[in-house]
């Protein structure tokens, strides 16, 4: 049987639970004591590292800030701030669409394109709160405009607009990233397959909760793929990073992106970089909206560590493996931390 044809059980949106005006939050979504956020502690004075994408030493400080946090906060990315706000409020529209509409959309994990609830098909694992928006933009043969909503009526259209700016943004960050490795600008787009690159985004919609101290809008996890470029909500905090053996709480700046570097480029840098365990959480008076951009490999191409970067003081970390049978074997599981990457292990 193909264990990726549905769900396991009945899928309960998120929202719908939230706008039911329950006081107490169902067993489902109680993470286990060690895994919740901790609210007590005093606000966090640090910061990701902010990049201004337009000077002239932003390799050197990318390169920095993917070394030492897997994250950074894009400033100056060319990216018109016009379409960050339209695209976050077509977004926000469609979340506020009646729920049948929305569920003209629902997703299966086989592609998890659509309006999903779940990530990993676990029987009975414990489930996150929020719920999403999954889409393709690329390679060409994943695109399905169809499978965008259709309502907001410009929803497609700004969707389009913001995949192609947000694609040229990726493009900046991967040369950046190169050079900071002492490799050519070109050679990490090369090493992702060149063209066909895989490029998709997952609109996050984390409504209010209850009782935001006993769980998650988003588990901890590390982002399988390439780059991801973030637009944070532009009034609600949530994300944190694990760092320093703690969490950091993003203070978004505002008309910035936050981007970090998935497992892909951890293999593909042979470790040089890595990719840093996140986590969202969420409140009881404000809902959240966060749009994930992922710029991923070509999915077929086995990767392992570029053969520049391996040497007798450094030998190959990672065993190659293919996006695709990496993606399935998260797709399968569900976020956790950074499992996934470790087990990739050379030995
Ligand atoms: C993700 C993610 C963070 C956020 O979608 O992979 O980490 O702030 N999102 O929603
Ligand atoms: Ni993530």
């Amino acid at each position: 049987m193909d264990c990726l044809a549905d769900w396991p059980e009945p899928i309960v949106r998120v929202q719908s639970l939230s706008d039911s005006g329950a006081t107490i939050v169902p067993s489902r979504y109680i993470k286990p004591p060690a895994d919740r956020p901790c609210f007590e502690s005093l606000p966090c004075e640090v910061n990701i590292p902010v990049v201004d994408l337009g000077d002239p030493d932003a390799a050197s400080t990318v390169s920095k800030a993917c070394r030492d946090w897997g994250f950074f906060q894009a400033v100056n990315h060319g990216v018109c701030r016009e379409l960050m706000n339209s695209a976050r409020e077509v977004w926000r529209e469609f979340f506020h669409l009646p729920m049948e509409t929305k569920q003209a959309y629902s997703n299966s994990p086989k592609t998890y394109e659509g309006y999903g609830s779940r990530l990993g098909i676990e029987k009975g694992a414990i489930l996150d709160w929020g719920d999403y928006y999954y889409l393709h933009f690329s390679p060409p043969c994943l695109k399905s405009q169809a499978k965008w909503p259709a309502l907001p009526v410009f929803l497609r259209h700004t969707v389009e607009e913001y995949g192609k700016q947000l694609t040229k943004m990726s493009e900046r960050v991967m040369e950046l990233l190169s050079l900071g490795l002492g490799l050519d600008r070109g050679r990490l787009q090369r090493g992702f397959g060149g063209e066909e690159v895989g490029v998709c985004m997952r609109v996050n919609y984390y409504p209010t909760c209850p009782q935001p101290d006993l769980t998650l809008g988003l588990s901890s996890h590390s982002d399988p793929g390439g780059i991801t470029v973030l637009l944070p909500d532009d009034k609600v905090k949530g994300l944190q990073i694990r760092h320093g053996g703690g969490w950091v709480t993003v203070q978004p700046l505002s008309d910035s992106f936050i981007v970090n570097v998935g497992d892909q480029i951890q293999v593909l840098s042979n470790a040089i970089y890595r990719s840093v365990e996140h986590r969202v959480v969420v409140n009881s008076t404000a809902e959240r909206l966060s749009m994930a951009f992922f710029y991923n490999p070509r999915s077929d191409l086995l990767l392992g560590p570029m053969p520049e970067l391996v040497n007798q003081d450094r030998p190959a970390m990672y065993q190659p493996m293919t996006f695709d049978q990496y993606r399935l074997y998260i797709r399968k599981q569900g976020p956790r931390g950074k499992s996934h990457v470790e087990s990739l292990k050379a030995i």
